[in-house]
């Protein structure tokens, strides 16, 4: 190489490229990979060219490529639209750095606007005997620099790219780095990705704009398009947007599409991944400006036909234990009828993280038991009115936006109320309801129903605004078809001052203001006239939550001489398998969390557990009895054979009710979740990454909070030895990766 096989070409158009057509000047995403479906994982392919690429390759030194999955390696990086010719080949390096390296067979590859010569070219390695083959793919995007700015700052803060507005993931390494080029961080990328599994189908959702996660607007649905709209809330057939706590079913029953009673629609897993579907196209009902209300009583509520309360559900308490089930029945028998409803409506100007605010207060209510659900009336005012009102729409002297915008909130107000009727205990209204008109209204609207708590959310931070007013026009579907990046600034901007000049600061009623909580660092809540169980619980994972990523490690013990046997419960020891898990796991966390600076093990009380840390060094170990495993009471040390055989009334009392079955002078999955309660707190509460040692109960309970399972889902979920479950969360949610050591 270095023949200097390069040579500068006019910017004269862009319509023979591989990218989409512009003039010269812009930036080019360019995206290469290597295909094979015999991969070798101890080969990493890296690339060399004679002309430096800023960011990527430099002339003298290759740069490895990442695993993207089983059998792809990809590398991007961005170019001038206009670059110049650039040379490159691939060439194989081995993990093993005494074996010599391997460069592919033929010339060197040309790429010229994006677009490779020979791009079907096969890449062809000869190592001794053996000719390895890949398929060699290139695509090219023409992005503006707002968007890779924009793309950048979303790859810094998720842990799974966003793809939402055209470029994938931009990873971009701002200087080439001599560790990888001499392999050890290559090579240290490459050790962790060789462990990374496929999450399972229906986990934690990539990145989404948390908004279109929210309650369907079943008033402006009619039947027919309900049953196309009921996966739109949830990545997960069995998850149930409506009284998720209330279906009891159990996981058999809840296998994909076989309930009819709750899904009859077999269209469900087709367009469930698309949420944005959802309001590009298959819904809008009207998009005029003040058109006539659709005629819907509160009392017809279709809400009705997507909630299916069986008996339990039907009972005084929802799935609640201990404290929780206390606390709410005391809040009962004191208060008046309304105070056993609790509507959070948010207030805030646009862009000061209600949303975000909102999705995590609903999850954790539901996972501690409460039938909650959240309103976002963006999601209502893009049905009713369509996704892409200009800035105009939301001034405060448009009597016919005023009009539009209140329209859609007592739409959902409505919703709410009357799913409150059905059974639903806390509804969380998710609009700027900036001034005091339109709460007046709602607080009229709710008197003798509900009790109104608002929850005003004020942001002082520059850099979080303008983190936040860029995600908003990266990820929200009012922007999803602008493709001017800059002219969706613009307006969001224009509509963000016309909220301004019109907002008033909530001083009524019931509140809660958070003033600068969003980063975990200092800020303020002040609260006025918050008395009660749930309010005094709201207000406290308020204080403790915050939106800093950082990464939260799950794994159980390493296998224990019980889990051999067949055994539940107990305190033994590991087997000899489980020993080495602990091994390897004290391995992957040294390189996983070295560039943290600080991080912390929790492990439960049981050995199994407390051997499994053993070997790591370095990081600071704490003990909490809360993560140990259910406590089986009289079944601790048997097998599930043995109580099947001696106790066929409680295996069977059991099958029929995991989540709320409860060992004699044991617990119950209930009762995992609420002495689980102040461990979550923790876990929201910490910024730096955590690794939680623990049990399969416990850790299935933990999960299914992150997951935003429905509390009857949680016993069966899926949590295996010797695997570590990477959960991440940040500004865009939550995201998973997993990681399996061994078998
Ligand atoms: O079998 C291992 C174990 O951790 C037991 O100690 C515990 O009782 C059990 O898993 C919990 O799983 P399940 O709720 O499915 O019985």
């Amino acid at each position: 190489m270095g023949s200097g096989n390069s040579k500068s070409i006019s910017s004269d158009g862009t319509g023979e490229g591989g990218y989409s057509s512009g003039g010269g000047g812009g930036q080019l995403y360019v995206s290469v990979k290597l295909e094979s479906f015999n991969l070798k994982p101890l080969l990493v392919p890296h690339v060399y060219g004679s002309v430096p690429v800023i960011g990527s390759w430099e002339s003298s030194q290759a740069l490895a490529m990442k695993r993207e999955s089983n059998s792809t390696w990809e590398l991007s990086f961005v170019l001038p639209e206009n670059h110049e010719t650039l040379d490159f080949k691939f060439l194989l390096k081995s993990k093993n750095e005494n074996d010599p390296f391997v460069v592919e067979e033929g010339a060197c590859r040309l790429l010229e606007r994006g677009k490779l010569e020979e791009e079907s070219r096969i890449a062809l390695f000869r190592m001794n005997e053996e000719v390895l083959e890949y398929r060699v793919v290139i695509s090219a995007v023409k992005i503006s620099p707002f968007d890779l700015a924009i793309s950048w700052r979303t790859f810094q803060d998720n842990l799974k790219p966003s793809t939402t507005r055209r470029i994938p993931d931009v990873s971009i390494d701002s200087a080439p780095d001599m560790e990888t080029v001499n392999g050890s961080a290559a090579m240290l990328d490459f050790d962790l990705e060789q462990y990374e599994v496929p999450t399972p189908p229906s986990v934690i959702s990539s990145v989404t704009y948390p908004a279109q996660l929210t309650e369907t607007p079943s008033s402006l649905a009619s039947q027919t398009e309900l049953s196309e709209i009921v996966p739109h809330v949830s990545n997960d057939a069995s998850m149930v947007s409506t009284g998720r706590y209330t279906t009891q079913h159990s996981i058999d029953e809840m296998a994909p599409y076989s309930s009819t009673e709750v899904f009859n629609s077999k269209k469900l897993g087709t367009i469930s991944s698309s949420p944005f579907q959802f309001d590009r196209g298959l819904l809008y009902v009207d998009r005029g400006v003040g058109s006539p209300m659709l005629s819907r009583s509160a009392s017809e509520s279709t809400v009705s036909n997507m909630i299916r309360l069986d008996s339990k559900s039907k009972k005084a308490m929802p799935a609640a234990s201990g404290a929780v089930a206390a606390g709410a029945i005391a809040d009962r028998m004191i208060g008046p009828k309304e105070n056993q409803k609790l509507a959070i409506v948010m207030v805030g100007l646009p862009a000061r993280g209600k949303t975000f605010t909102a999705t995590k207060l609903t999850r954790y209510l539901r996972w501690l038991g409460h039938a909650t659900k959240h309103f976002n009336i963006g999601k209502y005012r893009r049905l009713k009115h369509g996704a892409n009102q200009p800035a105009d729409f939301f001034r405060a002297d448009n009597p016919e936006g005023i009009e539009a915008r209140n329209e859609v909130a007592k739409l959902a107000m409505e919703d709410m109320l009357s799913w409150m009727q059905e059974g639903g205990q806390v509804g969380v209204f998710d609009a700027t309801n900036s001034s005091r008109k339109r709460r007046n209204m709602l607080m009229k609207m709710g008197e003798g129903k509900c009790k109104i708590i608002f929850l005003e959310t004020l942001c002082n931070d520059e850099s979080i605004l303008e983190r936040n007013i860029l995600l908003k026009i990266q990820q929200s579907p009012d922007y999803a078809e602008q493709e001017n990046t800059q002219a969706a600034l613009q307006d969001f901007k224009s509509r963000l001052a016309n909220y301004e000049k019109a907002y008033e600061p909530v001083e009524e009623g019931s509140y809660i203001k958070m003033i600068d909580m969003v980063s975990g660092h200092g800020g303020q809540i002040q609260v006025n006239n918050i008395s009660g169980y749930l309010p005094g619980r709201i207000v406290f994972f308020l204080v403790n939550t915050h939106l800093t990523p950082r990464p939260i490690l799950l794994t159980r013990h390493g296998e224990s001489r019980d889990n051999v046997r067949g055994r539940i419960g107990g305190d033994p020891a590991l087997s000899e398998k489980g020993e080495l898990y602990a091994k390897k796991l004290a391995n992957f966390l040294e390189k996983r969390l070295q560039a943290e600076r600080t991080a912390s093990i929790w492990t439960s009380t049981l050995q199994r557990t407390v051997l499994t840390a053993g070997p790591v060094i370095g990081i600071p170990k704490i003990q909490w009895r809360a993560l140990d495993e259910i406590n089986a009471g009289v079944c601790e040390g048997m097998t599930y054979e043995e109580i099947n055989k001696n106790m066929p009334e409680e295996y069977a009392s059991r099958k029929s009710d995991k989540l709320s079955y409860r060992y004699p002078r044991g617990e119950s999955y209930l009762d995992v979740i609420q002495r689980l309660e102040p461990v979550m707190i923790e876990l929201e509460r910490q910024r730096a990454p955590l690794v939680v040692i623990s049990h399969q109960a416990v850790l299935r309970a933990l999960y299914g909070y992150f997951a935003d399972k429905p509390l009857e889902e949680i016993p069966y979920i899926d949590v295996p030895l010797h695997t570590i479950i990477e959960i991440q969360m940040g500004v865009s949610g939550v995201q998973e990766k997993r990681y399996k050591l061994m078998d």
